[in-house]
């Protein structure tokens, strides 16, 4: 049977970090469209492209930068994975989850996702952030479908708690200290790459979804896999099809991503310190 992760390549890449860049930071962020420039308020920065990381995959969307940044927030290193690969672009998705892995096997136990994504909530609105409690894989898609390697993680992994309750809590905090609304909610990821229809945006809202997009959910699944802390937060970048009466566009998301990430990166250079002793 096919396996879900190569042991080797995996390895490979966790030793080579941890021979470039030393012992791993505490907590990783993955960036998500528009939010490139968080990377840029790491002090004391050491850019990697991710081709210099063994096997990563590189990405292929516009926007996407692909490098590996390790820094500090004040005193606390953090590393950041600046564009990430889907698999709507034909990757497999080992290689989608190739680096988060690899940060959990450098020794990382706490990862911060962050997307761009779809609101389903007639209460939400472009430009609104919402921290993401709890998810709905609708992708039809698994990072840990295949042989399970029992070293990595159980066969059968709980997802009860899958966003970690004491992360949250200190992303709701930092908001509340920034004046930032943090809404809270059901983060349904499809496969994409179209954006849905009104039907099934409708759908989605039936079902208990708050917001919707094409990522995210791979990763928490692979890392609660290894036994790392998630949490996860989403820009709100447009309302779900057939919401507004407008068309949807990737320009739209990434103006809007744009406009709100100054307001995510100061929330998350307050929170991520905290996360990293909580
Ligand atoms: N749907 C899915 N993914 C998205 C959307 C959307 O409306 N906006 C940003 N990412």
């Amino acid at each position: 049977m096919k396996p879900n992760l190569d042991q080797t390549t995996l390895s490979e890449a966790a030793e080579f970090l941890a021979k470039t860049l030393g012992p791993p930071p505490p907590i990783g962020i993955v960036l998500g469209s528009g939010l490139g420039a968080f990377a840029e308020q790491l002090t004391g920065a050491r850019a990697l492209p991710y081709a210099e990381i063994p096997h990563a995959p590189m990405s292929n969307v516009l926007g996407h930068a692909g490098k590996l940044v390790f820094g500090r927030i004040d005193t606390t290193p953090i590393v950041a994975l600046s564009g990430r690969v889907h698999g709507y672009e034909g990757h497999p998705l080992e290689r989608v989850v190739f680096l988060v892995r690899a940060l959990a096997k450098w020794g990382v136990t706490r990862v911060m996702l962050t997307n761009a994504a779809g609101g389903v909530n007639l209460a939400y609105q472009a430009g609104d952030v919402m921290l993401i409690v709890d998810h709905m894989n609708l992708s039809g898609m698994n990072p840990l479908t295949g042989h399970n390697e029992e070293s990595m993680g159980p066969r059968f992994v709980d997802m009860t708690r899958a966003y970690d309750p004491k992360m949250s809590d200190v992303l709701r905090q930092a908001a509340l200290q920034q004046e930032i609304t943090l809404r809270e909610g059901v983060y349904a990821a499809l496969a994409g790459p179209n954006y849905e229809t009104p039907a099934e945006i409708r759908m989605l809202r039936a079902l208990g979804a708050d917001a919707v997009g094409m990522s995210t959910v791979v990763e928490t699944i692979a890392l609660r896999h290894m036994g790392v802390r998630v949490a996860a937060v989403s820009c709100v970048t447009n309302m779900g099809a057939g919401i507004t009466g407008d068309t949807l566009s990737h320009q739209e998301v990434k103006e809007v991503a744009d406009r709100v990430a100054g307001k995510l990166i100061k929330l998350f250079s307050m929170a991520l310190p905290r996360m990293a002793e909580c």
